[in-house]
């Protein structure tokens, strides 16, 4: 635990107006749930700072939105602290040692339908109780013992049911109810709970209270993970004492880029997500987006997606077992050569550009923002992968196991049965994190700070991109997580977008330059942000319109 900066209240006390832009008027948080953000403020009202807001937050999201993140899950963190230093917190989960490359193949070497998604098999060595105990250790200044709390407490009392929980509960109804601790937990006799209906989790409060009584190893050693591993083996898994004892965060570099006399802060590998945004960022620096008329504008970010995701496919995967090619991929210059194969006039047809396809996939995972009073700030996106991840929960823990190793490419090169392609340097190997697309990003300019990021599986990073575009042009956070959203990931060569994002005129426009259109049949993502205006004095925070999500700007 920290106290507060000592240089903070001297600045406080005799630097006047350079203090009133360092200094936010009021904290913010925004996160997918109400639950969760109230968490967040309750800290904050406290004392806690923005750090130990994030671990409440976590925490309370791991209750009340299990199909989304959890303690059976990981994520990325990224801390801003108010003197300036910066970190991505790398929870992600890690490949269980037992692991090889052909575990999901069968012996004809073809992928096996289900496998690296339902039952613990598919699970990944949980990362997020690893990253709550060391936030709190090295950045907050609460005990976990209070900033767990409240979710022990929404764990014991329950949460209700809601419309989101009820869709996603009855996209994984056939995972959970192969679980008898999950059925027990999550469906009502095996079926969708009632709305309104409760769902209480008693044992994953034991395990909070374990993780809050001695932090990491409440739960990566003794009873807790003797608990964890005879549960997964017992149903099949592999995970062993040794993974979870071994499991540890890494502290890593953001990815950094400038674009328009903003700074890009996202994040680093295994996320894809910060260097796909600085490539996609840098080759839209060459062009003047404001004054092209809305079908050009689109036609160029389009093509700017294309060629990060051709890269990302091709290069991306854990950096501690593959060289990932950053400071190329990031550089201004090899984003002018990528510019300099776009046509104004033309699609590129993406099977004209040397490479590899990766697919759309996932479809759930969170995403909050938070600030607090002193300036400093979090976004952080947490995921069990698909909804309610691998649907197993282990019995006596309350934890429910995320999916992970579906990111993994099963069989580098070709496409697995969902459609995923990837490189050999997001093979499968024991330790190893698997490739994400999860994006929290900041990005600073002079005198405004955006703090975003949403769920949404391969579809992260456009959104993000967009929800920056529309900052970068001066709007407001309702703008970034409301206007309509539109996706290109290389392959399949083809625009998705939602409903109304695009009128009957621009389609055909759009269509006429070469560009394939596939409306969806949904709105897509869940973002959460927060600006803060340093010139005005004023903090802003908005919540995605598309789901339950709250945003709270103020004590
Ligand atoms: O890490 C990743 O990229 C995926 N596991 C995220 C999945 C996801 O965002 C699904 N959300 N809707």
């Amino acid at each position: 635990m920290k106290r507060i900066r000592p240089c903070t209240l001297l600045l406080f006390l005799f630097s006047g107006i350079a203090i009133a832009a360092d200094i936010p008027p009021t904290p913010a948080v925004a996160t997918a749930h109400p639950a969760a953000t109230e968490a967040g403020m309750a800290i904050l009202a406290e004392g806690g700072n923005a750090f130990d807001a994030a671990v409440a937050i976590s925490a309370a999201l791991a209750v009340v939105e299990p199909y989304s993140s959890g303690i059976g899950g990981g994520g990325f963190w990224l801390l801003h602290e108010a003197g300036g230093r910066e970190v991505m917190i790398d929870g992600r989960e890690r490949a269980p040692l037992a692991a090889h490359r052909n575990m999901y193949l069968d012996p004809a070497g073809q992928p096996v339908e289900g496998l690296s998604m339902d039952g613990p098999l598919a699970a990944g060595i949980p990362g997020e109780p690893a990253a709550l105990a060391h936030i709190a250790e090295q950045y907050g200044r609460l005990p976990l013992a209070q900033t767990l709390a409240p979710a022990i407490r929404l764990a014991r009392e329950g949460f209700e049911v809601t419309p989101h929980y009820r869709r996603m509960a009855s996209f994984r109804k056939g995972a959970l109810k192969a679980s008898p601790a999950a059925a027990e937990l999550f469906l009502a006799d095996g079926e969708v709970p009632s709305p309104g209906a409760r769902i209480r989790q008693p044992e994953l409060a034991q395990t909070l209270e374990a993780i809050a009584r001695s932090g990491h190893d409440g739960f990566y050693r003794g009873p807790v993970a003797e608990r964890l591993v005879s549960g997964v083996q017992a149903a099949g898994g592999i995970w062993s004492l040794e993974d979870l004892s071994g499991y540890e965060v890494v502290e890593r570099e953001p990815v950094r880029t400038h674009y328009r006399g903003y700074t890009l802060v996202s994040a680093a590998p295994p996320s894809s997500g910060g260097v796909a945004l600085a490539t996609m960022l840098n080759i839209l620096e060459g062009y003047d987006l404001k004054e092209a008329d809305p079908v050009q504008r689109t036609h160029l970010v389009v093509e700017a997606m294309r060629r990060a995701y051709r890269d990302r496919a091709e290069y991306l995967g854990d950096p501690d077992f593959v060289q990932v090619p950053l400071e190329r991929l990031t550089h201004p210059f090899y984003a002018a050569g990528l510019r300099a194969t776009i046509s104004p006039e033309q699609a590129t047809p993406s099977r004209s550009l040397p490479g590899f396809a990766i697919e759309a996939k996932g479809r759930d995972t969170t995403h909050f923002s938070v600030l607090d009073g002193d300036g400093n700030y979090v976004a952080a996106t947490l995921s069990v992968n698909y909804p309610f991840g691998s649907g197993f929960v282990v019995p006596g823990t309350g934890v429910l196991l995320n999916d992970e190793m579906d990111d993994f490419s099963a069989k580098p090169g070709v496409p697995n049965l969902y459609g995923l392609v990837g490189a050999e340097a997001n093979a499968i190997a024991p330790g190893k994190r698997m490739l994400s697309s999860m994006s929290p990003t900041f990005v600073r300019g002079e005198e405004r700070v955006a703090i975003l990021g949403t769920p949404g599986g391969s579809r992260i990073i456009t959104m993000v991109l967009l929800g920056i575009l529309e900052f970068v042009d001066g709007g407001e956070p309702e703008a970034w997580v409301g206007r309509p959203r539109y996706h290109h990931q290389y392959l399949p060569d083809r625009i998705f977008h939602e409903p109304d994002a695009f009128s009957a005129a621009e389609v055909a426009a759009l269509t006429a330059l070469g560009h394939e259109l596939e409306p969806l049949e949904r709105p897509y993502g869940n973002m959460q942000a927060i600006l803060w205006d340093r010139r005005a004095g004023q903090v802003k925070a908005a919540s995605d319109p598309r789901l339950e999500g709250r945003a709270r700007v103020g004590r």
